[in-house]
């Protein structure tokens, strides 16, 4: 298939060096505007398209991969996550599904960690106090948290993204702690000091941070339940920068407002924009809009990404980052 009949819709708005690189390479269709497809322009774009370029924003379940178009030959996600793209049904109809794993994983480690020193040292209420010309001078009890070093950080969900999460927390004098299905080879653990907990009931009950970072699947769903949240220490802090899903939203909220859990640090939530309000108005809690890859360069390579596994599934390879049924 010549690369430059191939035609690409791409269902958001992206950094103009990936727009106008898609551009030179394909015929390519961009958004006008920064606002989501609705469900029949997305409907439309699948049943025109050879490649769909969605992102978490465009739910592709079942029902829409049913009316895909006989071109539709490659969903190229922008984002690493896949869970609002139903591979099973792609893979069943022969459309392959790509992401963008690896250049995100830095900058949502970075904001893992922001969390957490934004929640258990107070950096909201101290900028609050700045801005409202509230500030009367220090004090030696005023806005006291507590410190990261030496605490122990269990980590769910040990890929990626949990690594590099490790990595820094190890910097930061933190104890390692994770679980995650597989357990990592031997030299990995000993490079980040890191205790494999086979339980996870056994680990929650004994942190101080706890950090999510495994991926949204049917098996990770509400990972931590309610049931599971009650084993938390009353001094934990939860940090959420995978998906909202992966925690009950408001067995959270219940136990943060009870004074079960200290804290939470949380950049996304169980039903995307549509926030608990009860989590909003808590004063131990730092909510974040989905912001843990967003820098400048993540977005250029994450297009980048995207832009790669269409050139080399257009000059009839599999695309580098084909994600595959049996990988979730
Ligand atoms: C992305 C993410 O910005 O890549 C992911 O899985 O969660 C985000 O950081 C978003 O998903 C883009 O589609």
């Amino acid at each position: 298939m010549p690369t430059q009949r191939l035609s690409v819709v791409v269902t958001r708005r992206l950094p103009d060096v990936v727009e106008t690189r898609l551009k030179e390479l394909f015929d390519v269709t961009l958004r006008d505007d920064d606002t989501p497809m609705t469900r029949d322009e997305l409907a439309q774009a699948m049943r025109s398209a050879d490649v769909l370029v969605p992102t978490i924003t465009d739910n592709i379940d079942a029902s829409l991969m049913a009316g895909a178009g006989e071109r539709l030959k490659l969903i190229a996600n922008f984002g690493a996550g896949v869970d609002h793209i139903d591979v099973q049904s792609a893979r069943q109809r022969g459309i392959l599904v790509s992401n963008t794993p690896g250049v995100l994983t830095e900058d949502t480690a970075d904001m893992a960690m922001a969390l957490m020193l934004a929640v258990t040292r107070k950096i909201p209420q101290g900028l609050q106090v700045m801005q409202s010309g509230g500030w009367r001078g220090w004090s030696p009890l005023a806005n006291l948290g507590t410190r990261i070093g030496g605490k122990r950080l269990g980590i769910l969900g040990m890929g990626r993204i949990g690594q590099a999460v490790a990595r820094r927390a190890q910097a930061f004098g933190m104890q390692i702690h994770y679980h995650n299905r597989r357990r990592l080879r031997p030299e990995v653990e000993e490079k980040l000091e890191a205790t494999w907990w086979e339980s996870l009931d056994q680990m929650v009950a004994r942190m101080d941070v706890i950090s999510i970072n495994c991926p949204h699947t049917p098996s990770t769903f509400h990972l931590l339940n309610a049931r599971r949240l009650k084993l938390l220490k009353p001094t934990a802090v939860v940090i959420n920068t995978s998906r909202g899903e992966v925690i009950d939203e408001n067995a959270l909220t219940r136990g943060l407002r009870a004074g079960e859990i200290a804290g939470a640090g949380l950049d996304v939530f169980e039903h995307g924009n549509e926030i608990n309000p009860r989590l909003r108005e808590l004063p131990n809690v730092v909510l974040l809009p989905h912001m843990g890859s967003a820098t400048l360069e993540g977005r250029v390579e994450m297009g980048e990404k995207v832009i790669i596994n269409i050139k080399t599934f257009a000059d009839g390879h599999r695309p580098p980052d084909q994600v595959l049924p049996s990988m979730l």
